[in-house]
């Protein structure tokens, strides 16, 4: 019953605790299930559901239908791009003069990263830098794609562009930025491809959910529609049109006006990635830990583990106990800043490992210097996280 707990522990044994690990051999299913989900539709990494370098690389020599990076700091585009990466398209907007200089001066060397706006405030500020600069400087937009009905905002909240009304506001702003150009446009749906819909023990709020996500598709891809249109007239440089992420590959894919998706944690496909109807990952990813103290014929307790995930606070937030079959947190103590308990009936010795899965993708990077890769049921050896670089961007 325990045979796969057995495999990680011997794959590991050599190793000290507590450490994070990929599964390189899940990890490459997990890569060719991304790639059939998205179709023919090229397909954009996010960075930050993998934060290490060689496994983005990894990815990216796997199939040219991987494209590019999409960021989550414009200093890390800058990081990357000084690594050989190109095509770096920044998620998230920033006005710091010192990350838009440190674009400025890539842009200068003839690489493509696009700095996200919505706002005049964004897009005035990169006009200035990238005039002080002497430079143009590609862009992207932001389009808010959660469905904003009378009674419910379905989705996250993002970008103040989300209509064909807001969409001319910002373009009459950009047609007075001479050093900026409109290359990119983004539409996240969150409410799709970031909510699952099959929750164990809440089949009435999955069948809610999943009845909005129907409802939000529909209206979000005539919306997303009806505004690429009018930036593929108003601004002649569009060449990329992005949406989606690992939740709605399906969907999102079969919107002809956009010319590729994200995919970021259905590599590691984390535990909040199990929780959807249409599509099933594998763990690749997870962290071990050492058992310390036996207090009670049925608790233990691990070293470290609170490595909880962001967002909204939950239950669900916590790492997922995973290996041996059977551990559960307790509900007192959760996962804990320096010791973690859990309540096993089976038989554990001081100094066995047990493993979890973090929550969300790429986070768990944040507490490991390196991630162990395991292939056929051996250590093969250790990829540096961007921690490990030294490298803490957000
Ligand atoms: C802009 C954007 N695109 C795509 C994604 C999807 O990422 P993932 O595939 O890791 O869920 C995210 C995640 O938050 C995002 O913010």
């Amino acid at each position: 019953m325990n045979s796969k707990y057995n495999f990680y522990k011997e794959a590991l044994k050599n190793e000290r605790l507590p450490l994070a690990f990929v599964d390189l051999d899940l990890f490459d299913e997990n890569i060719r299930a991304i790639l059939k989900r998205s179709g023919t539709k090229k397909i954009r990494i996010a960075s930050k559901s993998i934060r290490c370098v060689e496994l983005m690389r990894r990815i990216l020599d796997f199939s040219s239908q991987f494209q590019g990076i999409m960021c989550y700091s414009a200093e890390e585009a800058v990081w990357l791009s000084q690594q050989g990466f190109d095509d770096l398209l920044v998620a998230y907007p920033t006005v710091q003069a010192s990350s838009i200089n440190g674009v400025a001066e890539e842009i200068k060397k003839g690489k493509n990263i696009y700095l996200m706006t919505d706002l005049a405030a964004h897009l005035k500020q990169i006009q200035k830098i990238a005039a002080e600069s002497n430079v143009i400087l590609p862009i992207a937009l932001d389009m808010d794609m959660s469905s904003r009905w009378s009674m419910l905002h379905f989705g996250v909240h993002r970008s103040s562009v989300w209509n064909s009304a807001t969409l001319y506001e910002f373009i009459e702003v950009l047609k007075s930025c001479p050093n900026l150009k409109l290359c990119a446009a983004m539409g996240y749906e969150a409410q799709i491809a970031g909510v699952g819909n099959k929750v164990a023990g809440k089949s009435l709020m999955n069948r809610i959910i999943s009845a909005l996500q129907q409802k939000s598709k529909k209206e979000l891809a005539k919306r997303r529609k009806e505004l690429v249109d009018i930036l593929k007239k108003e601004c002649p440089d569009l060449i990329i049109v992005n949406g989606g992420g690992t939740g709605s590959l399906e969907s999102t894919a079969e919107e002809a006006w956009v010319t590729e998706l994200t995919a970021g944690s259905g590599f590691y496909a984390p535990a909040l990635f199990d929780y959807y109807s249409h599509f099933k990952h594998l763990p690749a990813a997870g962290f071990a830990l050492e058992v310390v103290r036996h207090p009670q014929s049925n608790i233990y307790t691990c070293l470290g583990g609170g490595y909880v995930a962001s967002g909204a606070v939950g239950k669900e937030k916590a790492p997922l106990p995973y290996l041996p079959e059977g551990i559960k947190l307790t509900a007192n103590e959760m996962a804990g800043e320096v010791q973690t308990p859990f309540i096993y009936n089976g038989t554990l010795e001081i100094g066995d490992p047990v493993f979890f899965r973090h929550s969300k993708a790429g986070e768990l990077c944040e507490h490991f210097l390196e991630l162990h890769l395991i292939k056929d049921g051996k250590s093969v050896g250790k990829s540096d996280t961007y921690r490990g670089e030294g490298k803490c961007f957000l």
